[in-house]
C-alpha cells in the first residue's frame, strides 16, 4: 500500500502545552546525540491529539528532536500505525480481520462498515464522524471478533452489536468498551469453572476496562491532561544519562543555553562508532524544546459545586482552597483518577488527611455524592490508603505509580 501524504493539510500543528510537556519530558529518556530516539512516541501523541499525522505535525516532532524532515517522514509513512489522512473525528475503527476474528464473525463487522461508514478503508463516512480499517490481529483472539479505536477494545462483537456501537456513538455516547456480550473478560461465556476465587473482590470491569472507565479516555482525543506528568528515569542517579539541552522540565533558559556551549563532534568525523554524523549530532544539541513545567493541580477551589448534594450520611468538613504549598496528588490513592481528583476539588477535597480522617458516615455521604463514581471511595478503601500517605508512607498503588509502573 502506498503511504503518502494526505493531499490536503493544515497550516500548522502544536502539541496542547501538557502534551508539549510530556513530548519533552519523553525527550530526556535518551543520552545525548540520540534524541532521535523519541521519534515514535513523539508522533504517536502527535496523533492521538489530532486523529492523524499531517505534515506539519511530522515537521514539528522532526523539528524537537533537531532531526531532518526527510528522517521523521521515513518514520511516519513506515509504519502502518500512523495515519496519514483524517480519521473521524468521532472514531476510527479498527477491524481485526484475522484468523479467530475472521471465523468469528469479523467480515460482518466490516460489511457493517462499509454500509454504515464508507464503502472503503480510510473513508470518512458523510457526516465525517466515523473511518475504518481492517488490521492483523490485535491479539484479542479470546475474544473475537473485535474492534479498536484508540487504545481501547470493543470485544465479542456481532453485526448488531457493532451497528448499535456506531448509532450510540453518533448519538454522543461513550459506550464501556471490553467484551459486549456480558462477558467480564475471556472467561468461558459460561462462567468460570475453577479458581472462582477470582470472582472476591474484583472491580466492576476488567482491569483494561476499568483504567478506561476510571480515565475516561475513550473515544477521546488526548490532550495531555488524563494522567499526571510522570518521568520517574530522571531521578535514577547513577543510571542517568544526562540528556539534550532541554532535558529538565525545570531548567532556566540560561541552564538551556549553556548547555548547547558543549563542544560538537570534530568536522567530517562521525560522532561515534554508531555512525552518527556530525550534522545530526549537532542539531540533537542545538535542539530546544521549549520547556515548560509540568501542569499542576488547581490552587484554587472552582465555584462549581456538585449538580446535587445527596442527602445520605454526613458531610465531612470541606475545603474552600488547598494549603499554601499546593493539593495533594489525590490519583495517588487507588481508584482516583483525573477526572475523580477534579470532582473532588470542586467538592472541597484537597489533602489526603481530609479523606484519613472521614467517619463511616461520612464516607457514605461522598460515596452519594459522586457524580458518575458512586461507592468508589468504599470500593477502593480510600480512608486506609490516605491514611498511610498522610503519614508520608506509601501504598502498593502509590509506589507503583512512582516507579512508573502505573499510566
Ligand atoms: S485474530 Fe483478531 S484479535 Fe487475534
Amino acid at each position: 500500500m502506498l503511504r503518502r501524504l494526505h493531499h490536503e493539510q493544515p497550516e500548522s500543528f502544536a502539541f496542547t502545552p501538557e502534551n508539549q510537556s510530556w513530548a519533552e519530558a519523553q525527550i530526556t529518556k535518551y543520552p545525548e546525540g540520540r534524541q532521535a530516539s523519541a521519534v515514535i512516541p513523539l508522533l504517536w501523541r502527535a496523533q492521538e491529539q489530532e486523529g492523524w499525522l499531517s505534515r506539519p505535525a511530522i515537521e514539528h516532532v522532526a523539528g524537537m528532536l533537531g532531526m531532518d524532515f526527510i528522517r521523521a517522514l521515513e518514520v511516519a509513512t513506515f509504519y502502518f500505525m500512523y495515519q496519514l489522512q483524517p480519521v473521524g473525528k468521532v472514531a476510527h475503527f479498527q477491524i481485526c480481520g484475522t484468523t479467530s476474528c475472521m471465523i468469528c464473525g469479523a467480515e460482518d463487522l466490516i460489511g457493517v462498515c462499509r454500509t454504515k461508514i464508507a464503502p472503503n478503508p480510510h473513508e470518512l463516512s458523510a457526516d465525517g464522524k466515523f473511518s475504518w480499517e481492517e488490521v492483523e490481529c490485535l491479539g484479542a483472539c479470546a475474544n473475537a471478533p473485535m474492534a479498536q479505536i484508540g487504545k481501547d477494545y470493543y470485544e465479542d462483537l456481532t453485526a448488531e452489536s457493532f451497528e448499535k456501537l456506531i448509532d450510540d456513538m453518533a448519538a454522543g455516547k461513550v459506550p464501556v468498551p471490553g467484551p459486549q456480550n456480558g462477558r467480564y473478560a475471556s472467561e468461558p461465556a459460561s462462567g468460570l469453572t475453577s479458581l472462582k476465587d477470582f470472582d472476591s473482590g474484583r472491580t466492576q470491569y476488567n482491569a483494561s476496562v476499568q483504567r478506561a472507565v476510571d480515565l475516561g479516555d475513550t473515544l477521546k482525543r488526548i490532550d495531555g491532561t488524563e494522567v499526571p506528568l510522570l518521568a520517574p528515569w530522571r531521578d535514577h542517579g547513577a543510571n542517568h544519562q544526562p540528556a539534550s539541552p532541554a532535558v529538565k522540565l525545570n531548567e532556566s533558559p540560561q541552564q538551556v543555553g549553556a548547555k548547547a556551549q558543549r563542544p560538537a563532534p570534530g568536522a567530517d568525523a562521525k560522532a561515534d562508532e554508531t555512525g552518527i554524523s556530525k550534522r545530526e549530532a549537532q542539531a540533537a544539541t542545538k535542539a530546544k524544546p521549549k520547556v515548560k513545567p509540568a501542569a499542576k493541580p488547581t490552587q484554587k477551589a472552582a465555584s462549581v459545586a456538585p449538580a446535587e448534594e445527596q442527602g445520605q450520611g454526613s458531610k465531612p468538613k470541606m475545603m474552600d482552597a488547598p494549603r499554601e504549598a499546593g493539593a495533594d496528588d489525590l490519583k495517588m490513592i487507588k481508584g482516583i483518577g483525573p477526572k475523580l481528583e477534579q470532582l473532588l476539588h470542586r467538592l472541597g477535597v484537597f489533602h489526603f488527611d481530609q479523606v484519613a480522617k472521614w467517619s463511616d458516615e461520612e464516607v457514605l455521604w461522598v460515596d452519594q455524592n459522586l457524580e458518575g463514581f458512586k461507592g468508589r471511595v468504599t470500593r477502593d478503601d480510600w480512608v486506609e490508603q490516605a491514611k498511610l500517605l498522610a503519614e508520608g508512607k506509601e501504598t502498593e498503588f502509590s509506589s507503583k505509580v512512582k516507579k512508573g509502573g502505573v499510566y
